[in-house]
């Protein structure tokens, strides 16, 4: 009756949660299993951001209940974003739920497993779904810890929950709550010991990551709390690279420009979400900066770093959105030539302002404007992995490809690559020549130490001359 799986939707906070509810069922005697067949109990963590994620999760709900009818000890609970969002309305629609945990009470969820249980081996009614919805303050500073000893080559590290911006569009205010930071010291202890047990790199996860600390923590210098928390990970032992993500153009001032100039292991790849390319857009959306100081961000950050990636956000059929919006938008797109990028078409959210805005987008609106971006993104994603064939790349080893015989890294720009290596490397940081690119790929050997272009020959030989 211990077998539980855990399905994610949605982004690397998600992903994040999950692990840590994991690692909680773990040390409750739980064992995880990596399908829902071998599982006595499946928990779907859960987004709301798109209509689609939430509709992906109630339809799995609702094939899972069915395996309920032959054996009613299966479990089944829904936790996080969508939990929260839609509430008690889920029963309704779901009356088999055993569980239902909002965002802040993923801590609950192993007392909550063991009551049902215990519930269950008493042989009485079957109970009604156990709900736990309510706000919990310091809930942030739960995502925590990986009790886990396996080790991890990469780590996402959550640094705060909640976001106070009002996005006209989005529902994450809702599902999250107010913006909430973790304490720096207790970051700082969760990455070291994540460096003890071999992290190599971390991601440091929050809705909008500069705005960490804002009310809690003095600037000091000129640094605001975020790059001061990002030069105490530099101090780390054992952490190579530091990624983060989100952070908002509103607030990405020159002290995190600075960072990527003065921080050697912060990765010179920056996601921004723009969002829209349009100062028309920007504002019906409530996004508080123009595409001129999008630009100016841009800018600032090639000056610091010339080989800098980007990545951003792009919402194409944002209500009211005209083909002049979206010729911005699409200009935008090619001026700064995006590395990477996630183009999603509007959906509407409702109890956010922008369900009630008129001149909602057809269907086939946004997915034309979607396949343009597409278009544009394919292209530089492609020159850009193209640029790199013949050069020689740092990787670091995730492990072996799913399928084949090569083993899978990532550049600092956080290029996939793919290369004949060993298990012996597998969290390594190596050099590889790239020898062949994809637009999402490159391909190459590694370059072993010792043997590059400045160190042919053997001293021995050059000795006994
Ligand atoms: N419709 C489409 N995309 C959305 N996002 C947020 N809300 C919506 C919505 N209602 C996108 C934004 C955000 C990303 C995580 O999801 O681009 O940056």
């Amino acid at each position: 009756m211990n077998r539980v799986y855990i399905k994610t939707y949605g982004c690397q906070m998600n992903e994040r949660d999950s692990e840590a509810v994991a690692a909680m069922l773990r040390g409750r005697g739980y064992s995880m299993v990596d399908n829902e067949f071998d599982a006595d109990v499946v928990l779907l963590n859960t987004c709301s951001v798109r209509d689609q994620a939430e509709q992906k999760a109630i339809g799995k709900t609702g094939y899972l209940t069915k395996r309920k009818r032959s054996n009613p000890d299966f479990l089944i609970g829904i936790m996080g974003c969508m939990a929260q969002n839609r509430g008690t309305e889920l029963i309704d629609k779901l009356p088999d739920l055993d569980l239902l945990v909002g965002t802040q009470k993923f801590h609950a969820i192993p007392d909550h497993l063991d009551n049902i249980i215990a519930t269950q081996k008493g042989l009485g009614p079957r109970p009604s779904t156990v709900v736990d919805l309510e706000e919990e303050e310091g809930s942030q500073n739960t995502i925590r810890q990986h009790i886990s000893d396996e080790r991890q080559v990469t780590a996402f590290v959550s640094i705060m929950q909640g976001c106070n911006m009002n996005c006209a569009f989005c529902i994450v205010p809702k599902t999250r709550g107010r913006e909430r930071a973790r304490p720096i010291e207790e970051i700082v202890d969760e990455i070291e010991e994540l460096a003890e047990k071999g992290t190599k790199e971390v991601t440091l996860l929050g809705q909008i990551v500069n705005s960490y600390g804002r009310r809690e923590i003095p600037i000091r210098n000129k640094k605001s709390p975020f790059v001061q928390l990002l030069e105490k990970v530099q101090d780390i032992k054992g952490i190579e690279r530091i990624r983060f993500t989100s952070p908002h153009p509103r607030g990405f001032r020159q002290d995190l420009v600075e960072a990527y100039r003065d921080l050697s292991k912060l990765c010179e790849y920056v996601h921004l979400p723009a969002q829209s390319g349009s100062n028309r857009l920007l504002k019906l959306m409530n996004r508080p900066y123009s595409r001129e100081r999008y630009l100016e961000i841009v800018d600032s950050l090639r000056t610091m770093v010339p080989n800098v990636y980007f990545s951003t956000d792009i919402i194409v059929g944002f209500p009211g959105e005209t083909d002049a919006d979206f010729e911005d938008t699409c200009d935008l797109f090619k001026e700064v030539s995006f590395d990477m990028a996630y183009i999603f078409k509007y959906s509407i959210r409702s109890g956010t302002p922008a369900a009630e805005m008129g001149d909602q987008i057809s269907q086939e609106v946004k997915e034309s404007r979607n396949q343009r971006l597409l278009g544009y993104l394919r292209e530089s994603s492609l020159s850009r992995n193209e640029s790199m064939v013949g050069t020689t790349q740092e990787v670091l080893i995730e492990g072996r490809a799913k399928r084949g015989e090569l083993y899978v890294g990532k550049t600092r720009g956080y290029r996939n690559c793919l290369m004949p290596a060993s298990d012996r490397l597998v969290g390594e940081l190596v050099k590889m020549k790239v020898d062949r690119a994809t637009q999402s790929t490159l391909y190459g050997d590694l370059i072993l130490s010792g043997i590059d272009e400045t160190d042919t020959q053997p001293v021995s030989l050059s000795n006994s001359n």
